[in-house]
C-alpha cells in the first residue's frame, strides 16, 4: 500500500503533518514516543518564526468555543537566532522534511528570514501572510494582493533550498484571487487556510473571551468552510495545495485529499488528541485497505471535475 506523495518536490511518505502553531518545534515531542511518535508523520511544520524572538499577547488568549478554538497568541516565538541555534539541529536529523512556518512584520524581514533559512538549508518554507503589516497600519499582508506578490518574490528571490508554500485566510479577501497571485509569482504550493477572525463574548461579565476581542476560529466548526475552499482553490490553479483547517478524524482528512489537496495538516485537534496524527495515518491505511486502494494518489481529487496529473 502506497502513502507517498510528492509535494512540490518534497517526498512524503504520507500526506499528514501538524499544522504550524500547535505543535511547538517539533522536537518536543521526540520523548513522547509511546503517545506520538513524529518519525511517521509526512512532515513537520514548525510554530511560526520571526526575525526576532516574540512573547506574544496577554492572556484570554486561548478559549474553546462550541466545535472550536479561539486563539490570539500574538505569534508568540523564540526568533529566528534561537531557532537555528536550539530547534533546528535537532530537527534535521529526524529524517522526516521539515517545512519552516515564518512571517513578519515588514517586508525585509521576510527576506533576511528566506536568505538565513537558505543558508541553514531547511527543507521548505510555510509564509504566514495572516499577519499585520506595520507599513499598513496593521492590516494582514495576506490582504493586498500586490504585498502578497511582492512578499512571494522575495522569499522565492532568496530561498532556493527547497519548496515555498504560501498560507492564506479567508478574511475580508478574494482568496482565489490572492492564490492566483501567488501561483503567479512563483509559489510553488498554497496552505489554505488560516484561522477564521471570529469573538465570542461572556454575557454574564459582558468581556471578550479573548482580551482583545478579536480572535482565530479553528477547529472542526471550520472544517466545511476549509474543505469547499480547498475545492475552489484547487479549480483555479495547478501549484499543489495542503489542506488544513478544522481535521478531526481520518476522514475529515480523506475529504480534503478528495478535493485535491496533495497533503493535509492537523492543528487545534492536537490539544484534544495529542496522538491524532499517528491516528489519522493508522486510519487511513484501514480506509485504504476496506476499499481497496493501493495507492493514495487514488484518492487525490477524486470529488473534482477538474482532473490534474502528477
Ligand atoms: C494556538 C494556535 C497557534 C497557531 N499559530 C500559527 C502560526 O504560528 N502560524 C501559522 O501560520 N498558523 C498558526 N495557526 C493556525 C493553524 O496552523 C491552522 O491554520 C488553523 O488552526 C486551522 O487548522 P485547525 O482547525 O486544524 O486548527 C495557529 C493555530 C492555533 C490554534
Amino acid at each position: 500500500m502506497n502513502l507517498e506523495v510528492n509535494l512540490a518536490g518534497l517526498r512524503l511518505k504520507n500526506p499528514f503533518m501538524p499544522a504550524s502553531g500547535t505543535f511547538a518545534y517539533g522536537v518536543e515531542f521526540l520523548d513522547r514516543k509511546d503517545e506520538i511518535d513524529i518519525t511517521e508523520f509526512g512532515a513537520i511544520v514548525t510554530k511560526g518564526i520571526s526575525l526576532r524572538e516574540r512573547f506574544g499577547n496577554p492572556p484570554e488568549r486561548i478559549a474553546e468555543v462550541p466545535c472550536g478554538l479561539l486563539n490570539s497568541i500574538g505569534l508568540e516565538n523564540i526568533g529566528l537566532e534561537r531557532f537555528l541555534k536550539e530547534k533546528w539541529p535537532l530537527l534535521k536529523e529526524i529524517g522526516v522534511p521539515v517545512i519552516v512556518n515564518i512571517f513578519g512584520e515588514k517586508e525585509e524581514e521576510f527576506e533576511i528570514l528566506s536568505e538565513e533559512l537558505d543558508r541553514a538549508k531547511v527543507h521548505a518554507l510555510e509564509v504566514n501572510l495572516s499577519c499585520p503589516n506595520v507599513d499598513k497600519g496593521g492590516m494582514e499582508f495576506g490582504q493586498d494582493r500586490k504585498v502578497t506578490g511582492r512578499i512571494v518574490e522575495i522569499v522565492k528571490g532568496k530561498f532556493k533550498a527547497g519548496p515555498v508554500f504560501v498560507k492564506l485566510a479567508p478574511n475580508f479577501v478574494n482568496i482565489i484571487e490572492v492564490a492566483k497571485v501567488c501561483e503567479k509569482k512563483g509559489a510553488d504550493g498554497l496552505s489554505l487556510i488560516n484561522t477564521i477572525m471570529g469573538m465570542a463574548i461572556d454575557v454574564e461579565k459582558r468581556e471578550f473571551l479573548i482580551s482583545r476581542g478579536v480572535a482565530g476560529l479553528s477547529g472542526p466548526a471550520i472544517h466545511p468552510i476549509s474543505l469547499y475552499i480547498v475545492y475552489r482553490v484547487y479549480q483555479e490553479v495547478k501549484i499543489p495545495i495542503i489542506g488544513v483547517g478544522g481535521v478531526y478524524d481520518y476522514r475529515s482528512a480523506i475529504e480534503f485529499l478528495m478535493v485535491g489537496a496533495k497533503a493535509v495538516q492537523i492543528g487545534s485537534m492536537i490539544f484534544v488528541e495529542p496522538g491524532i496524527i499517528n491516528k489519522i495515518i493508522r486510519d487511513t491505511k484501514d480506509y485504504m485497505r476496506r476499499h481497496k486502494i493501493d495507492d493514495i494518489k487514488k484518492i487525490i481529487g477524486c470529488m473534482q471535475k477538474v482532473k490534474k496529473g502528477e
